[in-house]
């Protein structure tokens, strides 16, 4: 039993450790996409920034490990968690989300990459957003991602300090953000026209 707990303790954690450092990217990269207000130049211009960094061979590299890392270690601490309050529910479910998120928005990322041959900017990801049908499944898709990372961190929040208001207002600003930015790659439901080969991908696709 003890070993168990000790070994649950160390998963804890790691998912903890690698919990912060995704989430400084997290951070640069939904303050990415809030430049989207702006308009798609603006947005594509503080990406090339990001980009120097993030898409280093050796950032990029870490970055996906612990991507995985993040998913693996998180399924296992919901595998052994008998979740109980709402906050832990609320823990586990935004996880699991994520998890599917995760698998499928890297692997789109990735396969838009390297196999469509397409640069992977705001168009490839507001191509989802704006046509029929697929803007369906891409609003609720990219809505629960942010809303789920911000439930995450609140839930977090509200295990360790106990403090309604602040795991509240972090969950709040969350899907503020969240709903803000899918007005940003929609121009507020106006809807955007896509350069031909993004458009021609989600027709294809959806
Ligand atoms: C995407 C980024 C993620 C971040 C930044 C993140 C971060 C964290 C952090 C910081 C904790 C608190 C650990 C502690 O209490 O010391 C935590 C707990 C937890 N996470 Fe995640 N996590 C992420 C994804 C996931 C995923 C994908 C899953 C599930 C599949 C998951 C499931 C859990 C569970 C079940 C706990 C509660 C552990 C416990 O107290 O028993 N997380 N997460
Ligand atoms: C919880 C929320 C999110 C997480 C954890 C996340 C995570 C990631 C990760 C790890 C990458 C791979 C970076 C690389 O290796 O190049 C990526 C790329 C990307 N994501 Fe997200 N993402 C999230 C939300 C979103 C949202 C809401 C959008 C757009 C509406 C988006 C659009 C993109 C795009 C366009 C790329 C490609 C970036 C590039 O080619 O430089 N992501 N994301």
């Amino acid at each position: 039993m003890n070993i168990q707990n000790d070994r649950r303790g160390l998963v804890k954690s790691l998912h903890y450790i690698s919990g912060v450092t995704l989430s400084v990217f997290i951070a640069f990269h939904l303050l990415n996409h809030l430049f989207a207000l702006d308009g798609p130049e603006k947005h594509i211009q503080i990406m090339d920034q990001f980009r120097l960094v993030y898409r280093h061979p050796v950032v990029e590299t870490l970055l996906l490990l612990v991507v995985l890392f993040q998913i693996v270690t998180g399924i296992r601490l919901i595998y052994k968690r008998d979740a109980q309050t709402i906050a832990e529910k609320i823990q586990v479910y935004s996880g699991l989300y994520l998890s599917f998120f995760l698998i499928a928005h890297i692997g789109a990322v990735l396969s838009g990459r390297y196999i469509e041959h397409l640069d992977t900017n705001f168009y490839f990801a507001a191509a989802g957003l704006n046509y029929y049908p697929a803007t369906f499944i891409f609003i609720p898709y990219y809505f629960l991602a942010v809303a789920s990372i911000s439930l995450h961190v609140s839930a977090i929040h509200y295990l360790k300090t106990g403090s309604k208001g602040t795991a509240v207002g972090i969950a709040v600003i969350g899907i503020v953000a969240s709903f803000i930015i899918i007005l940003a790659f929609t121009d507020s439901f106006k809807w955007l026209d896509m350069p031909l080969p993004y458009e021609q991908f989600i027709r294809v696709l959806i």
